[in-house]
């Protein structure tokens, strides 16, 4: 493909980080790359950068990001020890869901990613994820609690952060997910 000369996720970035391939890049004030462990065994893939990402042009800084955080902790991994990418990397105005012409204009993107990466699990968080990596339109509740393949790596899924800040009853199917990905891994 047309990255296939890059082989480091740093030359990577420098050469996509002015992108213009979507109307997204009319709105950002930052280019949110991804951040962690280049070689994380674990990669965590959330929906598009919002307003504090956007700011610090880092993924999930925010209050979801913050959860996230507790999360990952609750079942033992560090936010530095995994990677975590959007599926869009600019953000969308006013944190509208990407388009499907916005996530089909970035993909290609974070699949080089995945193949830098090369990561053995990958959890999706949230619809836009799902829909993304794995073109299921089905309801998140529906999808969780499978694994499914992306390549080589199994792929897990289970509800956005924002989603539980917005509704705690999904708290507990999440902890589920969570707990069944760590004893996956
Ligand atoms: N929500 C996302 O999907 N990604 C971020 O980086 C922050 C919030
Ligand atoms: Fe490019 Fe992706 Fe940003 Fe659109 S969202 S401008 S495709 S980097």
């Amino acid at each position: 493909n047309v990255f296939s000369g890059i082989s480091s996720l740093a030359d990577f970035e420098s050469k996509i980080c002015n992108c213009k391939k979507c109307d997204l890049a009319k709105g950002r004030n930052k280019f949110v790359f991804g951040s962690g462990n280049p070689e994380a065994r674990v990669l965590l893939i959330g929906e598009g950068p919002g307003a504090d990402e956007d700011k610090q042009g880092l993924p999930f800084v925010g209050r979801a990001g913050q959860l996230l955080t507790d999360i990952l902790k609750a079942i033992k991994f560090s936010r530095e020890e995994v990677y975590i990418a959007n599926i869009v990397k600019c953000r969308p105005p006013g944190n509208r869901t990407p388009t499907a012409a916005e996530i089909d204009a970035c993909f290609p993107f974070l699949q080089k990613q995945i193949e830098l990466i090369k990561p053995s699990l990958i959890l999706l968080l949230g619809a836009t994820a799902v829909l993304g990596l794995l073109q299921k339109k089905e309801s998140l509740s529906a999808l969780r609690g499978k694994v499914y393949e992306y390549g080589e790596a199994k792929v897990m899924v289970t509800y956005h952060p924002a989603a539980l800040l917005r509704n705690p009853a999904l708290k507990r199917g999440c902890w589920e997910d969570v707990q069944a990905f760590r004893k996956i891994y």
